[in-house]
């Protein structure tokens, strides 16, 4: 049986620049000494804006400071005449372990449809970075379809073509419960990360989907995480607005079953 470190993300989405970054670091670390994540029993990352990624690398780097670095996104190209993009290359560059993709903001604001999202899940992968693959389903998909057909097909599309042997994690993230205060219950969260995890059975096989972390996010918080990680399907968290509060993340990060 495969075992799968529990995963803590925060994504600070476009909060934090990089001098308050590291002063946020900084007390995170301070606040957590002698927690579980030191001892590996859990593993904790950050998603900075990709301003901050190397002021916050630098920092990890030179404190030692057991945090894995993430972007938020990246290019589908890995260079050449793409204004405004950032390519995998340049974030494997900075030690990024990991990159998220597909985030609901980006298939809402910026239009990304689920074949955007493989081509990116692709280029993180040509870059050894780990893709943390967003799906979930809007409200009026819940009402039309119930929570997990939407989630399901969009995760379908990322892991075609995929190797067995690829490195991913998978966030499942209800677009009604992001930043909205009504987290999914945990039956609710429990019953999608398990789909998902016979997705990643059916398109990489059962070692993939013994070894992937499926992750819960939307509305987490010190408060109901315990809840979420005594479920056997989800193996962490993706937390947005509470990653951004020193001690509430920290408290999270320290859950107790
Ligand atoms: O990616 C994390 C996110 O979308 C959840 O946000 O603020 O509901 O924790 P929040």
């Amino acid at each position: 049986v495969a075992v799968r470190t529990p995963l803590i993300a925060g994504n600070w989405k476009m909060n934090l620049d990089h001098l308050q970054a590291v002063a946020f670091v900084q007390k995170l670390h301070w606040t957590l000494k002698d927690a579980k994540h030191e001892d590996g029993s859990v593993e904790v990352a950050v998603f900075p804006p990709y301003t901050d990624l190397r002021t916050v690398q630098t920092l990890l780097d030179a404190d030692k400071i057991p945090f894995a670095l993430g972007a938020q996104d990246l290019s589908s190209h890995d260079s050449g005449a793409y204004t405004g993009e950032i390519s995998g290359a340049f974030l494997a560059k900075l030690d990024a372990k990991y990159v998220i993709i597909g985030h609901s903001e980006r298939r809402q604001y910026h239009a990304e449809s689920d074949d955007v999202v493989a081509s990116k899940v692709q280029a993180a992968l040509r870059h050894s970075l780990v893709p943390v693959i967003c799906v979930g389903e809007t409200s009026e998909d819940l009402e039309k379809f119930g929570a997990s057909a939407v989630p399901v097909s969009q995760l379908a599309v990322a892991l075609e073509g995929l190797s067995a042997d690829a490195d991913i994690v998978v966030a499942y993230e209800p677009v009604w419960a992001i930043g909205s205060g009504q987290a999914a219950t945990p039956d609710q969260a429990q019953d999608v990360c398990a789909k998902l995890r016979e997705v990643v059975a059916e398109k990489l096989g059962h070692d993939a989907a013994a070894r992937t972390r499926v992750l819960y996010g939307g509305s987490v918080k010190s408060t109901n995480i315990a809840s979420f990680m005594r479920e056997p399907d989800v193996d962490g968290a993706l937390v947005g607005g509470a990653s951004l509060v020193v001690d509430e993340f920290a408290a999270i990060i320290r859950y107790q079953k």
